[in-house]
């Protein structure tokens, strides 16, 4: 069994946390195309941190990196506690991945596609078995394991995908785009998985396109953008970064909007929708207030609706061609 020594670091509250990846000044260029322009990642153990960015931002490239598939050009690389350039041997002991796209060879069964990574990881064939039937069991492939695996849905590919990358019972996953392409239930399936290896003490590197995924999962979240990290937090920071938390006043009687509209000055209007928006931050004391104010206007709302930015906010607001961050949906006029 290779060790698993981890540097500590301080956390910001005085205790040191044990640090299951790290990097500082990670550089990536293909020709004269840099992808990943000097980024610093901190992730510590038995955390779940999600990597989010639009296509093409190097996600994928930062994965291969850290899980020693591709090199870097340059940055000190941590994983497990072993320096990627010294030691690239130690740290993929410690690891498992699950590429964007499977690794599942469809020609032959679940179980022998187990099998296959059992040898890969060198266990008896004993051990192999055992290992296989377990986790087969667990990821609820037991019913499939004899057939082809191209016969498997998408579903059941990813759970073998995930299946396969826990043979070698790895301290670290690296999991690029898990539920791409799974329906709601697959995902939240997928999300079970995710959180019983979490609550094994497994730390999980994840990518996703599912902004809601990532503020489920991850306890930490950096948005990738123009070869660098635009910004990195907890949801509830990202979620901060953005303008846009508001109520909707929605009206059917253009008389009781219009007279809305004019007690209420300081809102935005959308005269098409017959609907008016007030900034708020989405909490009861400020909800209280203003529905005390409505009231001692006389005005009733067909519909209210509270908003508050969500991940998909953060991420338009970060990413996007000329990265400038969008203006509020709708301006105070
Ligand atoms: N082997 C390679 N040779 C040249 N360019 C590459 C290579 N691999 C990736 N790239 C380029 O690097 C950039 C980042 O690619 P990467 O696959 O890391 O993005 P991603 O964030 O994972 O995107 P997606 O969301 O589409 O999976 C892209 O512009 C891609 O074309
Ligand atoms: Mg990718």
């Amino acid at each position: 069994m290779p060790s698993f020594v981890m540097p500590t670091s301080n956390q910001g509250d005085g205790h040191p946390s044990p640090t299951a990846v790290s990097a500082v000044g990670l550089r990536k260029s293909y020709g004269d195309k840099t992808v990943l322009d000097g980024i610093d990642l901190h992730i510590p153990a038995g955390s779940v941190f999600a990597l989010l960015g639009p296509n093409g931002a190097g996600k994928t490239t930062a994965v291969k990196i850290l899980s020693t598939l591709i090199t870097a050009d340059a940055g000190d690389l941590h994983v497990g506690g072993h320096d990627l350039a010294a030691d690239p041997q130690a740290a993929r002991a410690a690891i498992g991945v699950t590429g964007q796209f499977s690794a599942v060879d469809g020609l032959i069964t679940g179980e022998e596609n187990m099998l296959l990574m059992a040898d890969l990881h060198h266990l008896s064939k004993s051990e192999g078995r055992r290992v296989g039937v377990e986790l087969l069991e667990r990821f609820d492939l037991v019913e499939a394991a004899k057939k082809p695996a191209s016969t498997y849905s998408g579903g059941m590919k990813r759970r073998l995908d995930i299946a396969m990358t826990l043979v070698g019972s790895p301290r670290i996953i690296f999991l690029d785009e898990p539920t791409t392409g799974l329906d709601p239930r697959s995902r939240h399936t997928m999300w079970g998985i995710i959180r019983g290896l979490v609550s094994d003490g497994v730390t999980v590197f994840l990518t996703t396109q599912y902004l809601e995924e990532a503020d489920e999962l991850a306890d930490r979240i950096a948005v990738l953008n123009d070869g660098k990290i635009a910004a990195e937090g907890t949801a509830e920071e990202l979620k901060r970064l953005v303008p846009g938390g508001h109520i909707r006043l929605r009206f059917t009687d253009p008389v009781a909007y219009q007279s809305a509209a004019d007690a209420l000055r300081e809102v935005t209007r959308d005269d098409e929708a017959l609907s008016l928006s007030i900034p708020s931050d989405g909490s009861q004391r400020e909800l209280r207030s203003i529905l005390d104010w409505l009231d001692s206007a006389g005005i009733e709302a067909d519909e209210l609706t509270v908003h508050t930015p969500d991940l998909d906010d953060v991420f338009f607001a970060l990413t996007g061609p000329a990265n400038v961050p969008n203006q509020p949906k709708e301006s105070l006029r």
